[in-house]
C-alpha cells in the first residue's frame, strides 16, 4: 500500500472514496462539515434521521452524485469524544480499511494520529496469502491522509512513516507467526535475523548447536536434542557499542510438540505459534533499525524445534545452564524457561540497562487474563511502570501478576537447584519465578501465551498471528531513547 501525505481541503480530493469522521453527540463539523456542505447538507440529514449516530466502528456510505470530484464518502464513527485516544483511531482506521482521513484533528496531537491511521490501516489490511494458488485481491492500493494545516504537514509525514515502519515490522512478525513449523525452523529465524541486520545495518550473531554446547548452553541444547531441526542462539544489536543497551529477548520454540512429555490433540494445535516472542524480538529489532533510535538497543533469540525421539531431553533429566544453576525436569512441555533460562543468563554480558523477555510461556496466563492482556512480571517496578505505559499507548495491554517468593519455593527440586514445573497453582508465577533466578538486573518477562493468536475478528488484527509485541516492544525503545 502507499501512503502519502497531502495538504488540501477534503471535499476537493479526487479518490475513490473519502474517508469523514464523526463523533457521537455532535454535529458534523471540520472535515465531516466541509463534505456535508458540498453535498448540500446529506450526512447532516442522516443524522438528524438518527441513521448516522457516530458510534464507534459505525460507518455510512455516501454517493456524491458529482456534487464533489470523489464519487463516495465513508462516514466512520469514532464514539464519544471524551473517550477518544489513539486506540479508538486505530480501531476506526481498522473499521474503514477501505480509506481514511485526518483522524481526530484538533482531538490528537497530528503526528501521532497520522501514525495510528497509516499503522492500522496497513495492519488491518494484512493478508498471509504464502500457502495459496490463487492471489487474493487486497482491500487497499493506495491512501492518501489530507492534512488541511500546512504548518502540521510535517509532522504528518513524520507520523505515517513511523506507522509505515511498525506495521511493516508487525507484518515481518506476522509473517514468521503464521509460517508453519516446517518452514520457519530454528535455521530460517536464524537467517531471517541475518537478512534484517543486513538491510539495516545491525550486527547479527547466530550460534548453531556446536555453538550452544560450547558456550554451556545445557537447557537450550536440551530442548532442541531431539528435533532433526537443530537449534539457533541469535543475536541482533543495533545503534553505538558502547552503553548499557536495553536487551530483548525471545522464546523461539518454533513449533512445541510437549516433547515426550506430548502434547494431546487439541493442545498441540496451533503450536507453531510458540516462536512468537522471537517473531516480536525480530520485528521490533527491524523497527528500531529502521526509525533510527540512536540508542543501543540488543535483541536475543533461543530458537529450537520441542520434539519426542529417541534422542530428546526426558522427564527427570538434571539440566546444567549457562548461569550454572541446574534443573530437573518434571515435564518436558515447560521447555520454553528452559531456552529463556540460557538466553536471560546470556544476556547479563552486556550489562544491560534492562531486559525484557517475551514468550508464550503458559497455558495459566490464558486461563487468568484470555486473550485480552499479557502477563506481565518484574523485578523492577519502573520497569514495569514503563512497560504498562507502551502496553496503553499501544493498544498492547499488559497486567502485572505476583513474582512472590511462595512462587519461587513452589519450584523447590529434591536434586536439583530447581524443578522446572510448579504444577498447575499459579502456573504462570511458577514460570516467571523460574526465569527470576537468571535476571540479575532490571528484568521484566511478558506472558503473551494468550494474545500471540487471534481467533476472533478485531478492528486492525485479522485472525492469526498477531505480531505482538512488536509495537510495544518498539514504543518501550523510543520512550527510553528520550529518557
Ligand atoms: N507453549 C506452551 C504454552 C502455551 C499454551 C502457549 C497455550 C500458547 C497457548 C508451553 O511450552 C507449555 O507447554 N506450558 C505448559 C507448562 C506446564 C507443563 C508446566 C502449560 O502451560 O501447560
Ligand atoms: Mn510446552
Ligand atoms: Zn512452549
Amino acid at each position: 500500500m502507499n501512503i502519502t501525505v497531502r495538504q488540501g481541503e477534503i471535499q476537493k480530493q479526487a479518490a475513490d472514496v473519502l474517508v469523514v469522521n464523526l463523533f457521537s453527540g455532535v454535529r458534523p463539523g471540520g472535515a465531516s462539515g466541509a463534505v456535508d456542505k458540498a453535498l448540500g447538507g446529506q450526512l447532516s440529514a442522516a443524522v438528524d434521521l438518527g441513521d448516522c449516530k457516530g458510534e464507534a466502528g459505525e460507518t455510512l456510505l455516501l454517493y456524491t452524485l458529482g456534487q464533489i470530484p470523489a464519487p463516495r464518502v465513508l462516514v466512520v464513527g469514532l464514539g464519544d469524544q471524551q473517550r477518544f485516544d489513539l486506540e479508538s483511531a486505530r480501531r476506526a482506521a481498522g473499521h474503514a480499511i477501505a480509506a481514511l482521513s485526518r483522524l481526530g484533528a484538533g482531538q490528537l496531537p497530528v503526528e501521532s494520529a497520522a501514525q495510528a491511521v497509516a499503522e492500522a490501516s496497513l495492519l488491518a489490511a494484512y493478508r498471509f496469502d504464502t500457502y495459496r494458488s490463487n492471489d487474493r485481491s487486497h482491500p487497499l492500493k493506495k491512501l492518501t491522509v489530507v492534512e488541511f494545516d500546512q504548518t502540521k504537514l510535517k509532522q504528518a509525514r513524520r507520523g505515517v512513516r513511523r506507522g509505515i515502519a511498525l506495521a511493516e515490522a508487525t507484518y515481518l512478525a506476522r509473517d514468521l507467526v503464521n509460517h508453519p513449523g516446517g518452514q520457519a525452523t530454528p535455521a530460517y529465524l536464524a537467517r531471517t535475523a541475518r537478512r534484517i541486520a543486513k538491510a539495516q545495518g545491525m550486527r547479527c550473531q547466530v550460534l548453531d548447536e556446536k555453538g550452544i554446547k560450547k558456550l554451556g548452553m545445557g537447557a537450550l541444547l536440551a530442548v532442541g536434542q531431539g528435533s532433526a531441526n537443530k537449534p539457533r542462539f541469535i543475536a541482533l544489536e543495533h545503534g553505538p557499542l558502547k552503553g548499557a543497551p536495553l536487551v530483548f529477548v525471545g522464546k523461539g520454540i518454533t513449533f512445541d510438540s510437549g516433547g515426550l512429555s506430548l502434547k494431546s490433540v487439541e493442545g498441540i494445535r496451533t503450536m507453531k505459534t510458540d516462536m512468537s516472542g522471537a517473531a516480536a524480538v525480530l520485528g521490533a529489532m527491524q523497527a528500531v533499525a529502521a526509525i533510527g533510535l540512536k540508542r543501543r538497543v540488543v535483541g536475543l533469540i533461543a530458537a529450537a524445534e520441542n520434539m519426542p525421539s529417541s534422542t530428546a531431553f526426558r522427564p527427570d533429566d538434571v539440566l546444567r545452564t549457562l548461569s550454572g544453576k541446574t534443573i530437573e525436569i518434571l515435564s518436558t512441555d515447560a521447555e520454553g524457561r528452559l531456552v529463556l533460562a540460557d538466553a536471560i543468563a546470556y544476556a547479563a554480558r552486556y550489562k544491560p540497562a534492562a531486559v525484557v523477555d517475551l514468550a508464550t510461556l503458559t497455558g495459566a496466563c490464558v486461563t487468568a487474563l484470555g486473550h485480552h492482556a499479557s502477563g506481565l512480571f518484574a523485578n523492577d517496578d519502573d520497569l514495569a511502570g514503563q512497560l504498562l505505559s507502551a502496553g496503553e499507548q499501544t493498544g498492547e495491554r499488559l497486567w502485572r501478576l505476583p513474582l512472590w517468593s511462595e512462587y519461587r519455593e513452589q519450584i523447590n527440586s529434591d536434586i536439583a537447584d530447581m524443578k522446572n514445573s510448579g504444577g498447575r497453582p499459579g502456573g504462570a508465577s511458577t514460570a516467571a519465578a523460574l526465569l527470576a533466578e537468571f535476571a540479575d538486573y532490571p528484568w521484566a518477562h511478558l506472558d503473551i501465551a494468550g494474545t500471540a493468536w487471534n481467533s476472533a475478528t478485531k478492528p486492525y488484527i485479522p485472525r492469526g498471528g498477531v505480531g505482538i509485541g512488536v509495537r510495544l516492544l518498539t514504543q518501550l525503545a523510543l520512550d527510553w531513547s528520550r529518557s
